[in-house]
C-alpha cells in the first residue's frame, strides 16, 4: 500500500463521510484524483462508500495500527525487552518480514495490516485481510540450540492465552499443538521457524495470527471452523497487540530457564482436548487414541488402547473423533 493511500484511510479511519476536497487537500492531491486512487482500496478489500456530489465513507471506520499506541499500552518488562517494533500496513507475511532483517535491533516484532502471503503450519495459506485482525511477529535468538526449544511454541500459546482474557475474551481454550481456541473454534494461530545453528545459536521466529473481525468476504477462504472476536466489547487491534507481546516478551525471555515445565500445567487447564478421543495425522499415517495432555517437553501424552504413546509436534495435525 502506497504511504498516499495510507494517508487517505487515515482520514477515512474515523467512518465519517469526507467530502472530496477535503480529502485532495488532506494529501495534496486534486479532486479527480482521488477517486482514482480510493478505487486501489478494493485491492485491499477495503470498501470505500462515495455519496454522489457529498463525499467518500468507509463504513463502520477501521481502527489503524497504532505504533505508539501499542508502545505505551506495554508493560514495563515488555517495553524494556523490545528492540524494535515495526508497524506495516501491507507485506507477504511477517514471518518472512523478520527473517530479512538480521540485523535489525533485537528482538524485533513486526506488525502488518494485511498480509499477501500469510503461512499458517503445514504449508497452509493464513487469511490475512486488511485492517481487521492481528499478524505478529517476533525474532529471538536461543543460544543453547534448537533441543532447547521444545514445547516453546506450547509456552507461545499461554502467552496468547493469557493475552486474550486479559482483554477480556472468554470461551478460550488450547488445541495442541499451538491453536488458540474460541468456543471450540480456531480464533488464532502459532508459527515458529527456526533458523541457524540447531546445536548452538538459533533464531527463532514467533508468528502469532487471531482473528479480530475476520470479514464475511475473506472468510470463505478459510478451511476449518474460525472464531472471532467480534462479538466482545471494547477489544482494540493496538490494544490486543500490546496485551499479546506483554505476554510474549517476557515468556521468551525466561523460556531459557524455565522451559515449558514452567508453562505446562496452566496449558493443561486450557486444553480443549484432554480426555477427548482424537486420532493424528501426519502426511503418511495416523493414530487415534485418548489426548491426556502434555509432557514437560511439549509432546502429546496419546492413551492408545492403555499405552502410552508421546507425540512430538512437527507435521502433526489433531483431530477430535465423535
Ligand atoms: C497456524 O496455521 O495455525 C499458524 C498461523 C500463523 C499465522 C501468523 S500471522 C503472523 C505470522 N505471519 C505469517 O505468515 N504467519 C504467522
Amino acid at each position: 500500500m502506497t504511504p498516499l493511500l495510507q494517508r487517505l484511510l487515515t482520514v477515512l479511519s474515523d467512518g465519517e463521510l469526507h467530502s472530496g476536497q477535503d480529502l485532495a487537500a488532506a494529501v495534496g492531491l486534486s479532486r479527480t484524483a482521488i477517486w482514482k486512487h480510493l478505487q486501489q482500496m478494493a485491492t485491499f478489500d477495503v470498501a470505500i462508500e462515495s455519496a454522489r456530489g457529498r463525499g467518500y465513507r468507509l463504513p463502520g471506520g477501521l481502527e489503524l495500527l497504532d505504533r505508539e499506541r501499542i508502545l505505551a499500552a506495554l508493560t514495563p518488562r515488555a517495553r524494556a525487552l523490545l528492540g524494535e517494533l515495526q508497524v506495516l500496513a501491507s507485506i507477504d507475511s511477517t514471518n518472512s518480514q523478520v527473517r530479512r532483517q538480521p540485523n535489525a535491533s533485537q528482538p524485533l516484532a513486526v506488525l502488518a495490516e494485511c498480509q499477501t502471503a500469510g503461512r499458517g503450519r503445514l504449508g497452509r495459506t493464513w487469511v490475512s485481510p486488511f485492517g481487521r485482525n492481528l499478524y505478529l511477529s517476533v525474532g529471538w535468538s536461543f543460544s543453547d540450540g534448537a533441543a532447547s526449544l521444545a514445547g516453546l511454541s506450547l509456552a507461545v500459546g499461554v502467552a496468547a492465552h493469557r493475552a486474550l482474557t486479559a482483554i477480556g475474551v472468554t470461551g478460550l481454550g488450547l488445541k495442541w499443538p499451538n491453536d488458540i481456541l474460541r468456543d471450540r473454534h480456531k480464533v488464532g494461530g502459532i508459527l515458529l521457524e527456526v533458523t541457524g545453528d540447531p546445536a548452538g545459536s538459533c533464531q527463532v521466529i514467533v508468528g502469532i495470527g487471531i482473528n479480530v473481525a475476520m470479514p464475511h468476504a475473506a472468510a470463505v477462504a478459510i478451511e476449518q471452523p474460525w472464531a472471532d472476536l467480534a462479538d466482545v466489547g471494547e477489544v482494540t487491534r493496538n490494544g490486543l497487540a500490546a496485551a499479546v507481546l506483554s505476554e510474549l516478551l517476557p515468556v521468551l525471555a525466561d523460556f531459557p530457564t524455565t522451559g515449558f515445565a514452567a508453562y505446562q500445567e496452566e496449558w493443561e487447564l486450557h486444553d480443549a482436548y484432554r480426555g477427548a478421543r482424537v486420532r493424528i495425522a501426519t502426511p503418511g499415517t495416523q493414530i487415534e487414541g485418548i489426548a491426556r495432555g502434555v509432557t514437560a517437553g511439549g509432546a502429546l501424552r496419546l492413551d492408545v488402547d492403555g499405552r502410552e504413546h508421546l507425540i512430538n509436534g512437527g507435521e502433526m495435525c489433531l483431530r477430535g473423533v465423535p
